[in-house]
């Protein structure tokens, strides 16, 4: 506990010193209040505190495309200034974690300063043990091994969901997207849905014509393989965001056709277009 306390003060004192774009300085920030004046880089359970910075905040919850329908989740809220920008700059509900009761209590005191007490709820609890899978949008700033511990519980949330993190990534699970320039970053994700496996597809070309979809997939990372007309060729330019996989196919007259799909659970309906929707089809999860 001793070392993962120091590792983390030392990782994210390295950040500090090495990338002051991402963190708020001491001076910058109104860091408490007459109850409570937390210590920037002061000991948390799993991470010290170190506040994001108003801009970069401000960037992740862009990045996420966060809008009023969204709930957002902080987890390790600090002094909640996340969940409070994207409640006052996004009209976004909401919810910041923070282990650390005084700091939870400073953040719930921040929420009514900010005038967002009705949009955002600080729990005082671990991100190991709160459930946070109705969020629609989650925020870290932690460190890339608490990235890793808690990516199981995010790549079971719903398909769509998205994840912006200050400075730290998730391992082999590349982002789909920076927030930043240069080496100061933050990484974006969406959620992927489970495309794998081999599809019985209805209706290409408009008819009952047989084809089946091999498809492989590693996170957001989808490949495959169409056969129909009985012949087998490779999707082209497979995208999976969320629940919608888009791909392209070369059809019986050697036209390139774009399909766009929604996957649910075991089936996939959508269409196939050229420059608008050609026809409709299905597809089943054999
Ligand atoms: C680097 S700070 C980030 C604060 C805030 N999210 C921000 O970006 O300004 C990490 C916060 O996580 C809190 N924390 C550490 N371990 C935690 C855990 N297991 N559950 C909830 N909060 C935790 C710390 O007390 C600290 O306030």
């Amino acid at each position: 506990m001793k070392f993962r306390v120091l590792a983390s003060v030392t990782c994210l004192a390295v950040m500090l010193t090495a990338n002051p774009v991402f963190a708020q300085s001491a001076e910058s920030t109104k860091l408490g209040d007459e109850k409570y004046e937390p210590r920037v880089g002061q000991s948390g359970k799993d991470v010290i505190w170190v506040p994001t910075n108003d801009a970069v905040a401000d960037a992740m919850l862009k990045a996420a495309k966060v809008k009023p329908t969204d709930l957002v989740y902080d987890l390790g809220a600090g002094d909640g200034k996340i969940a409070i920008a994207a409640a006052k700059n996004f009209g976004a509900t909401a919810v910041g974690i923070e282990y650390n009761k005084d700091m939870a209590e400073l953040a719930k005191r921040n929420t009514e300063r900010a005038g967002v007490a009705d949009k955002v709820k600080i729990i005082n609890g671990d991100i190991f043990v709160e459930d946070f899978s109705k969020a629609t949008v989650v925020t870290m700033y932690l460190l890339p091994d608490l990235n890793l511990k808690i990516r199981p519980t995010i790549l079971k949330m719903a398909p769509g969901t998205r994840v912006v993190t200050n400075s730290f990534n998730m391992g082999d699970w590349e982002p789909d997207d920076t927030v930043g320039t240069g080496y100061a970053q933050g990484y974006f994700w969406v959620v992927p849905g489970n495309a794998a496996g081999k599809w019985s597809l209805k209706g290409m070309e408009g008819s009952q014509q047989p084809a089946t979809l091999e498809i492989t997939q590693r996170y957001q990372r989808v490949g495959g393989v169409l056969n129909i007309y009985g012949k087998s060729q490779p999707i082209l330019g497979a995208t999976l965001t969320g629940n919608r996989l888009k791909f392209s196919f070369t059809d019986h007259s050697n036209q390139s056709r774009i399909v766009e799909v929604t996957l649910n659970g075991n089936e996939f309906s959508g269409q196939v277009l050229e420059n608008s929707p050609l026809y409709s089809i299905t597809g089943t999860r054999n």
